[in-house]
């Protein structure tokens, strides 16, 4: 997969992008990323890329030309389209399905917004999906495409070392995980539960999906409603 990230802060995805898995996944030769400065494609004196909006009020709008341009050249850097993500806390609500959705993409470009958002007319005339990752406001879209990227990534194929464990994660099959144990068998009064320990491995994984749903039921009885509504959908 490909990822290209048009932002004003390339800086602020280094180091999340070198760490953890999804500096595995691009060691693995899995993915790549590619981060572009929307500054860079500005026409105006000292590539300047905002101004005041139209009609008055607070902060600063990204202009068109800076966005357009950018989005232009990086999408010519390689042959293969994409799927481009405008990130905006008015957009599609980002959860578990569509980071699989996105995963089967061979390439994502993401377009990050800043101080007050985007000229409409980006949004309107750029082929975007508009992605919110949740019911808050954030001061730029660059935490918000990591939380993507990063969630995306990790659904490769290859990049796990167990291919099971992006499968058993939460959310993945409606439900929250089970609880997770390891050494020591005891710690500070607090004992493992003794199934973990038993060896028997049709015993822990009914133990596990009687957890998982317990855990579900206690604290996400919403997902539970929409898997019964699926379901009943076909
Ligand atoms: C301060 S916000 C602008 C919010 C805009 N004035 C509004 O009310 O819709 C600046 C940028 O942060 C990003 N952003 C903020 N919250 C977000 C969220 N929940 N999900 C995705 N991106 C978000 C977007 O790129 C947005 O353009």
């Amino acid at each position: 997969m490909r990822v290209d990230v048009l932002t004003l802060f390339p800086e602020v995805f280094e180091p999340a992008l070198q760490s953890s898995i999804p500096g595995i996944a691009a060691r693995k030769g899995i993915v790549s990323y590619h981060l572009h400065n929307i500054r860079d494609y500005s026409l105006e004196k000292h590539h300047k890329v905002d101004d005041r909006p139209y009609g008055g009020g607070p902060g600063m709008v990204l202009r068109c030309e800076p966005a357009f341009r950018a989005y232009e050249a990086v999408r010519a850097m390689d042959e293969r389209p994409g799927r481009l993500l405008l990130l905006t806390p008015q957009g599609r609500r980002f959860e578990q399905a569509v980071a699989r959705e996105f995963a089967s993409s061979p390439r994502l470009i993401l377009l990050c917004g800043h101080y007050e958002g985007f000229d409409e007319r980006i949004r309107v005339g750029l082929p975007a999906e508009e992605v919110s990752i949740g019911d808050y406001v954030l001061s730029g879209g660059e935490i918000a495409a990591m939380v993507i990227i990063d969630a995306v990534v990790r659904l490769l194929p290859g990049v796990l070392g167990h291919e099971e464990s992006a499968q058993k994660d939460s959310f993945s099959e409606a439900l929250l995980e089970h609880p997770q144990y390891t050494r020591p068998p005891e710690f500070r009064g607090m004992a493992v539960p003794e199934v973990l320990l038993s060896g028997n491995h049709g015993r822990i994984e009914d133990w596990r999906k009687a957890q998982a749903a317990l855990r579900t039921q206690d604290r996400r009885v919403d997902l539970l409603t929409c898997l019964d509504e699926k379901q009943e959908n076909g």
